[in-house]
């Protein structure tokens, strides 16, 4: 997945596009580069590394004068990030310049046709492959830049956000979406191209999101015309309000995006629930499901299909579900599911859950589902994104942007998401007592103050870091609602700490991890005092006989596993099925504290990227 950026209008364009790519650098960081139109020609200057190394080099390279141009954050899918690979790519005759978001899948097939024609390449991308093919298209059918764009989309399989110019016609830019993000910013005869909003959310808060197979043209007088790539049907723009702003996408004197994003929980989730959930009435409000009350009620089975982060949270949803509203649940990676022929059908409902809504394989599996005529319900936090267009119905996560690479105000808010449908599905279905019901209700709405209380750990977090940062591996420990807490907490530290961690269902400990336990192993138990508390104590007392070193999470007061921990952490006391929304808090501090000590990129960890927009 890669981050783009454009600019056509009367302001420099340089300095738009560099912030624009700072803050799409979660999309990719491993290569930077940017192509501005001088008024005579196409200044290019790109290198391996981050936006930074790219500001710092750039400006010895080349003038940023400019009101035209384009830049790119690119994460490696084709070649590996080098200076050569970097975007963005000129055509052989050096009048066209492209960046590119996405995947060409046949380049192979279409590289070999234009070698045999003359081209030439430099770099082992597939985006050069692409500026040729709309080179040689423009040459051949003697057309303008936008119907050789299109003629050229017509014969690429894959996916693709794209942005062209030529330097022989510098009033416009032309850019094309198919299953990457693009949207257009719309101001006063000036507009912007991204990936997402953020880069331009200072300058209008006007913009059109381009739909699959659409390709624009933008000229900086003349406006945007808006077409088909297949038959070439015009599109009447649809300019939607952002509701974005400048402060949500920026740190707010934390230090990293991570920690802010931990600390932004408490108000998160109570962005999540507020107006759904109303407790002095009892009610849960939420459009998306009563609008489908009756494909839930009637559904044989929910099948949750997400990755990563989303696909913990949704194991969390599972046992609530199967807990409260008694619907068979079956949690899949969405990875797997899409290509597993699943049998699947008209009575199931599918939940996807996703954080950005652009993830490839959660985005396939959709599609799938619909094909057998499943109903699609899409839990995502990123207004518009493609997830969220491509379901039936849904609903957001109100987390704000989450711009740190590892998820954590995403989790805890999919959780509230899917607590409150399996509780409004419970009391339609009847299988909660009114009672229960409002209990629930009113220990939901306690949460946000709980995960604050919760957070008033992280100075001791911070101290139990400095103690096993430098441990080699770690194993986390959880049953019941908190075994998937477990895997969080494990893949938080593997995502950003590189430290080796496993999660594990606590009673599965001795089925084969437990011959790992010595006295240099760290395991983090999650034992609140409600699930399987006494189930866990025993757990606990197997590692500390094979001298495990034990850091429990544990409920405020508890006595029984602090006698036997090396350390513990509290947090409050609340219901079980609302633990893991407390639960978590500490294992994502002791993550980002080790990394933090161990100088790792807490925000933008190595290898990854916030949305993974490819296979
Ligand atoms: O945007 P999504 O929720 O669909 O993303 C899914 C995963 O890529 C994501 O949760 C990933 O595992 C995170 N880096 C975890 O912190």
């Amino acid at each position: 997945m890669c981050g783009i950026v454009g600019y056509i209008g009367h302001r420099e364009a340089y300095p738009i596009i560099i912030k624009g790519l700072k803050r799409l650098e979660y999309r990719g960081y491993d290569s930077a580069g940017i192509a501005l139109y001088d008024g005579t020609d196409i200044k290019l200057s790109k290198t391996k590394g981050k936006v930074a190394d790219l500001e710092k080099r750039l400006e010895k390279e080349i003038s940023t004068t400019g009101t035209l141009g384009i830049g790119h954050t690119r994460w490696a899918t084709h070649g590996v990030p080098n200076d050569v690979n970097s975007h963005p790519h000129y055509s052989n005759s050096g009048d066209l310049v492209i960046i590119h978001n996405g995947i060409i899948e046949n380049y192979e097939s279409l590289k070999k046709e234009l070698i045999k024609r003359g081209y030439t390449f430099k770099s082992d991308t597939d985006t050069e492959v692409l500026v040729n093919l709309i080179e040689d298209v423009k040459k051949n059918e003697n057309t303008k830049l936008g119907k050789a764009v299109q003629i050229a989309l017509n014969q690429v399989v894959g996916a693709y956000a794209i942005a062209v110019f030529d330097k022989n016609k510098p009033n416009e830019i032309v850019v094309a979406r198919l299953g990457s993000p693009l949207a257009i910013g719309i101001g006063e005869d000036e507009f912007f191209i991204a990936s997402d909003a953020s880069p331009f959310i200072e300058y209008t808060k006007n913009a059109i999101y381009l739909e699959d197979e659409e390709m624009a043209i933008v000229r900086r007088h003349k406006g945007i015309k808006i077409r088909k790539i297949k038959d070439d049907s015009l599109v009447a723009p649809y300019i939607q309000e952002l509701q974005l702003n400048l402060e949500q996408i920026e740190k707010g004197g934390y230090e990293h995006f991570m920690l802010k994003e931990i600390y932004e929980q408490p108000s998160a989730i109570l962005d999540t629930f507020r107006g759904r959930l109303l407790s002095n009435e009892a009610i849960i409000k939420m459009v998306g499901v009563e609008d489908n009350m009756k494909k839930f009620l009637n559904a044989n089975r929910i099948i949750i299909v997400a990755c990563g982060t989303s696909w913990h949270a949704g194991l969390v949803a599972e046992y609530i579900f199967e807990d409260l509203a008694r619907i068979p649940v079956e949690v899949e990676y969405a990875s797997e599911f899409r290509y597993r022929n699943p049998i699947i059908n008209e009575n199931d409902v599918v939940i996807a859950i996703s954080q950005s809504g652009e993830t490839a394989d959660t985005l396939a599996a959709i599609k799938l589902a619909k094909s057998k005529g499943a109903f699609v319900f899409g839990v995502c936090n990123v207004v518009g994104s493609s997830i969220a267009r491509e379901t039936h119905a849904g609903a957001y996560t109100h987390a704000g942007p989450e711009i740190g690479v590892a998820s954590t105000k995403a989790f805890t808010t999919q959780i509230t998401v899917l607590t409150l449908i399996a509780l409004r599905l419970a009391r339609a279905k009847g299988t909660i007592s009114s009672s229960d019901y409002r209990m629930h209700l009113l220990e939901l709405e306690l949460i946000p103050e709980k995960v604050k209380t919760a957070l008033e750990s992280d100075a001791y977090v911070k101290t139990v870091a400095a103690i096993y940062k430098d441990a080699k591996n770690f194993l986390y420990l959880g049953r019941g609602y908190n075994f998937p807490v477990a895997l969080e907490g494990a893949l938080k530290l593997k995502e950003i700490s590189y430290i080796h961690a496993e999660g594990y269902p606590a009673a599965e400990m001795k089925h084969g991890p437990i011959a790992l336990i010595d006295e240099n192993m760290p395991i983090v138990v999650i034992a609140t005092k409600k699930g399987h508390y006494e189930k866990v104590v025993s757990n606990i007392q197997e590692i500390k006989s094979r001298s495990g070193k034990i850091i429990g999470i544990v409920t405020v007061g508890d006595e029984q596993v602090k006698n036997l921990a090396d350390h513990v952490i509290e947090v409050p006391e609340t219901i079980e099925s609302l633990t893991p929304l407390l639960t978590t808090i500490p294992l994502q501090l002791l993550s980002y504290h080790i990394a933090l000590m161990l100088g790792k990129n807490v925000d933008q960890p190595r290898n990854l990227a916030k949305a993974v927009t490819v296979e």
